[in-house]
């Protein structure tokens, strides 16, 4: 009863200012001011600061709760942005103790809590906004605290590491990392995405070619196992089993989007090149035509019928985020990007007047109107698009020679639960190996007391 009084008293309210009572974005005052409100909703699905909660995590895994993993790993890096753009300080702790929490016991983003769902793209994301957080300049943790440009590398390093890439499909990584978990027989576009995006990231952090040239050989490898075709899409993935030639073609926002932003960084890193520059500028002609009918964000695998699932929600914030910071990194598709953000955002924004606070953010974008779904992923969304409004005035993402104080350990991530031994029985060409090693281990014994005896 309550419950609908306040409904119809939201919806009095709304009626009467017109369009959004609540929100504005005319202005970059207003812009701040609408930022603030969406993050405190966003916030209000999150109960890791309270007694007897885990911080870090969203309600989840399913089925104790909606969110996997990954979604607050997101979500911290949302809030980054968030503070970087608006200036807005008051969830710096919060997203510090919630990252610094999460990060395991190697420090790689691999906590043991959340194996059985733990894949490239999970550890990636997280990965991904540690990094953000040295590129921003975000409050470095207490010095014995892991850094984070140290916890970017380390996620970055466990996955070079060769235990994460076979032979099946040309190379690649596998989408789960544990090889009991279901998914460990496909390799996918996300988790390729996420390595890519933080390879060459770091390249250009740590001017190290090492992370360069991984990133070039993820990109290749992409393209030649057919996830991105020659027209710029990009598909989901594959099963190993087919030599990944059994290709899901869903396309889904956030790899276009992964794979702009680390377009994005090569050309930067390589000083303007051409060829990344063509990647970039044909990536983002396929992702505004795929992504953005009337210039507004639309999830095309699932929106029309509303089957997109959680994490689905989710992907236009990581979308209008990533095609920002494109525009400071490759300046010259500013001219593109800016005002398609622009539309979007407002219609973004327009669906922000649902549930019991009449402020509730929807995912249909292009219908202007609340469509009566809500949650984190939406919240997320509208927060990423409103705070990306503000790029223009916001200084681009440091380097360790402009700015950047993190510290980060070119050996982070090397003593890492490979899930060797106690997951991964030995293949065949694992038993070969052992063998040729027998042999060498006799011979030089052999070898040894040969000389041991001639010796005596
Ligand atoms: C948890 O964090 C939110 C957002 O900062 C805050 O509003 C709330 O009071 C905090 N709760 C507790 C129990 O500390
Ligand atoms: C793992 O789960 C336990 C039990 O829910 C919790 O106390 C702990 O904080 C969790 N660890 C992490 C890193 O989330
Ligand atoms: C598997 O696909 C790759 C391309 O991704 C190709 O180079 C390779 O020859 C294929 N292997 C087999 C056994 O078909
Ligand atoms: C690289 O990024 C910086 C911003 O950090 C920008 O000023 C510069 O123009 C970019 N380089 C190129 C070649 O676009
Ligand atoms: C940046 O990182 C490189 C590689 O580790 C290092 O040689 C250099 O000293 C660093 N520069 C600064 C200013 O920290
Ligand atoms: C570059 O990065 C790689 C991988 O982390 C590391 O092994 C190497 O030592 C780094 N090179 C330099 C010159 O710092």
């Amino acid at each position: 009863m309550l419950l609908s009084t306040s409904r119809l008293a939201a919806a009095a309210l709304v009626g009467a200012a017109g369009v959004n009572a609540a929100y504005s974005i005319a202005t970059p005052a207003d812009i701040r001011a609408t930022a603030r409100q969406v993050a405190w909703d966003l916030l209000q699905y999150y109960k890791g600061n309270q007694t007897g909660q885990t911080p870090g995590i969203l309600p989840g895994p399913p089925p104790a709760g909606d969110y996997y993993w990954w979604e607050a790993g997101a979500m911290w890096g949302t809030l980054i942005d968030y503070w970087k753009l608006t200036g807005d300080s008051t969830y710096n702790q919060l997203i510090t103790d919630a990252m610094l929490w999460q990060v395991g016991p190697g420090k790689d983003y691999m906590p043991p809590n959340v194996t059985a769902s733990l894949g490239n793209d999970d550890q990636g994301f997280w990965g991904m906004s540690a990094m953000l957080a040295a590129e921003n300049g975000f409050p470095d943790p207490p010095a014995d605290q892991p850094q984070w440009l140290a916890l970017a590398q380390a996620v970055f390093h466990t996955q070079a590491n060769p235990d994460r890439h076979d032979t099946t499909c040309n190379g690649g990584l596998r989408w789960q990392i544990p090889l009991s978990n279901n998914g460990y027989n496909y390799k996918n576009s996300i988790a390729n995405g996420c390595f890519f995006n933080l390879g060459a990231r770091l390249a250009r952090y740590t001017d190290n070619q090492t992370y360069a040239d991984w990133a070039e050989k993820t990109w290749d490898w992409v393209v030649g196992v057919g996830f991105m075709d020659e027209e710029y899409h990009i598909y989901d993935g594959g099963h190993v089993e087919h030599n990944c030639t059994d290709i899901n073609r869903a396309q889904f926002s956030y790899n276009s989007a992964v794979y702009l932003l680390g377009a994005a960084y090569m050309y930067n890193y390589t000083s303007g090149s051409d060829k990344w520059r063509d990647r970039t500028s044909a990536l983002l002609d396929a992702t505004l035509k795929t992504f953005f009918p009337d210039n507004i964000a639309f999830e095309i695998a699932c929106e029309e019928h509303m089957s997109c699932t959680t994490d689905m929600l989710s992907f236009k914030g990581y979308l209008h985020r990533w095609m920002a910071v494109t525009t400071q990194i490759a300046p010259f598709t500013a001219e593109k990007i800016l005002p398609v953000l622009q539309t979007s955002a407002a219609a973004g924004v327009a669906t922000c007047t649902g549930e019991d606070t009449g402020r509730a953010c929807g995912f249909k974008w292009n219908t202007k109107a609340y469509d009566g779904s809500h949650g984190a992923g939406q919240q997320m969304n509208v927060l990423g698009a409103v705070t990306s409004l503000l790029i223009e005035e916001a200084r681009p993402p440091f380097t360790n020679t402009t700015g950047g104080t993190s510290k980060g350990d070119f050996n982070a991530g090397s003593h890492s639960d490979t899930f060797d031994g106690h997951l991964i029985p030995p293949t065949t060409a694992d038993k070969a190996g052992a063998g040729i090693l027998t042999v060498l281990i006799l011979s030089a014994a052999v070898g040894m007391f040969g000389w041991m005896s001639t010796g005596l």
